[in-house]
């Protein structure tokens, strides 16, 4: 049976990109975020997963606002990055797991979710440099599936919808017959703001609860409404939404192997979580 062996949650800035291809990661602007990341990689030497889902908000590489769909995972053998205009490199592509993705697809269609299915997909930086994050040498050691959520075009899925479809990708990888080895990845967030009057804004009160929330109450963050949620972690930090999903692909109570906050990277509150059974 497959089994999740952990997941990962991680902030998602374009100028990460920009950060790796200057090989600026001892600056000690990036510095703090990038050490967060060698406890990871250490740990992921040891579990060895075979494949990565990796939930994430597409940022209109893949989807635009003429065609947005709330969730969606992929089902291709492969998926390519391509330029998004941020001026970074791209990423070697990376190679899917069909016959995996079309089983979460089922699993979760039983449980009254109806993702769009995409056999041909672009992945954008929230995608690709978390992936990076965790193998700098971009020789891509697993298999991956791609799910996204929309954070981009209202209306979202709340909260509590985000944690429970989680839930039921998570009893859908526990269900799959084959002994593989699965890391969820979450990626976006934390608090940021990219436009309008509050471009800028950080909330380190609420994140760090959140972050605490994800390890004693899950449920914790269902009490807000998008528009909550929005006003305390602003326009985009509303991509904390992710970790929630991958969180929730954990049953049962879970411990923190490994978490850091930092502020800031770019305009947003950097934060990276490594959970476990
Ligand atoms: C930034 C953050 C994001 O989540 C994103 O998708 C693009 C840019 C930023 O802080 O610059
Ligand atoms: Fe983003």
């Amino acid at each position: 049976m497959a089994k999740i062996v952990g997941v990962v949650t991680t902030s998602h800035v374009p100028s990460i990109g920009g950060a790796i291809a200057r090989h600026q990661e001892q600056d000690p602007y990036w510095k703090p975020f990038f050490d967060g990341f060698i406890p990871v990689r250490e740990w992921l030497k040891d579990v060895k997963p075979d494949v990565a889902v990796v939930i994430y908000n597409d940022h209109g590489l893949n989807f635009f606002l003429d065609k947005m769909p709330t969730f969606a995972v992929g089902a291709a053998p492969a998926y390519r990055n391509a330029d998004e205009g941020w001026g970074i490199p791209t990423v070697p592509p990376f190679a899917g797991d069909p016959a995996l993705s079309w089983h979460l697809i089922e699993g979760l269609v039983r449980a009254e979710f109806d993702p769009t299915t995409c056999q041909d997909m672009l992945v954008d930086h929230a995608f690709t440099l978390p992936m990076a994050l965790l193998w700098p040498d971009q020789n891509w050691p697993v298999r991956t599936v791609p799910v996204c959520i929309n954070t981009v075009q209202h209306p979202l899925p709340s909260a509590a919808r985000c944690l429970k479809f989680g839930r039921a990708l998570g009893r859908a990888i526990d269900d799959y017959d084959q002994d593989l080895r699965v890391l969820v990845v979450g990626t976006g967030g934390l608090s940021h703001q990219l436009d309008g009057k509050r471009a800028g804004h950080i909330n380190k009160e609420f994140d760090q609860k959140f972050m605490a929330s994800l390890l004693a109450d899950p449920d914790w963050a269902t009490r807000y409404s998008i528009a909550e949620l929005v006003a305390e972690v602003g326009t985009q930090g509303i991509e904390l939404l992710m970790w929630l999903a991958a969180r929730g692909t954990l049953a049962g109570p879970v411990r923190a192997l490994t978490s850091t906050y930092h502020i800031p990277i770019s305009n947003t509150a950097g934060g990276i979580m490594l959970m476990a059974a």
